[in-house]
């Protein structure tokens, strides 16, 4: 009986501690140093305060981003009890009639919708999945799918994201396609726009050639 005891004893205590991915339970990420497909190094463990495990988006400015949207991410870089976890977050505010242009990220996203309306597109081969988001409702944007967002209600709109991901590092299509050296005519024949078109997208976001 003693020795059932024991044994339940122990087990409990191995399931009790949470067995993760990496060795420590925390990293502050110590963002002066390099960053490594791991992560970041992390900070003295001494050094980390209450705080450190808390973020907030209040009193942020957000990064004004085309088209009528800002961006506030929660990223390693701003939340660095994120290094080496697999996750980070973010918000999103469409403001009224705007829209967050055609994007991937490396990190698959959860997007929360907490004010207003938004339409969600899922950009895939040969077909779109749309989706109308109120508050309460979320979507699953599975990694590197291009994706677009829409503010299709009467005010502002504001999206909680969470990302598979500590960086999940945004990639826009319009600047990875204009914001470039090719010659306008080569990025014409390969991406099958018409080439006055490309001229002025790459004048609008600081392209050349
Ligand atoms: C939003 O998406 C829904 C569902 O696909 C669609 O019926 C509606 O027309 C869309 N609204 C706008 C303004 O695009």
């Amino acid at each position: 009986m003693k020795k059932i005891v024991m044994m339940v004893l122990v087990c409990g205590v191995v399931a009790w501690s949470c067995h993760g991915d990496s060795l420590q339970n925390f990293c502050k990420a110590d963002l002066k140093g390099p960053d490594g497909p791991a992560g970041y190094h992390c900070v003295p463990a001494e050094t980390v305060t209450d705080e450190d495990f808390k973020y907030s988006f209040n009193g942020k400015p957000g990064i004004e981003v085309l088209n009528n949207a800002v961006l506030f991410p929660a990223s390693v870089m701003e939340a660095p009890m994120f290094n080496g976890r697999g996750i980070s977050a973010g918000r999103v505010l469409l403001r009224r009639g705007g829209s967050l242009p055609v994007h991937s990220h490396g990190a698959s996203e959860v997007l929360y919708v907490t004010q207003g309306e938004m339409n969600v597109t899922i950009l895939a081969t040969r077909r779109a999945y749309v989706n109308y988001l109120k508050v309460g409702d979320f979507l699953i944007i599975p990694k590197c799918l291009l994706h677009y967002l829409e503010n299709v209600g009467r005010g502002e709109a504001v999206a909680f994201a969470a990302f598979s991901s500590a960086n999940p590092r945004f990639r826009f299509q319009h600047l990875e396609m204009y914001a470039n050296n090719v010659p306008s005519p080569t990025l014409s024949r390969v991406t099958f726009l018409d080439v006055d078109q490309i001229r002025r997208n790459k004048a609008r976001f600081n392209g050349t050639g």
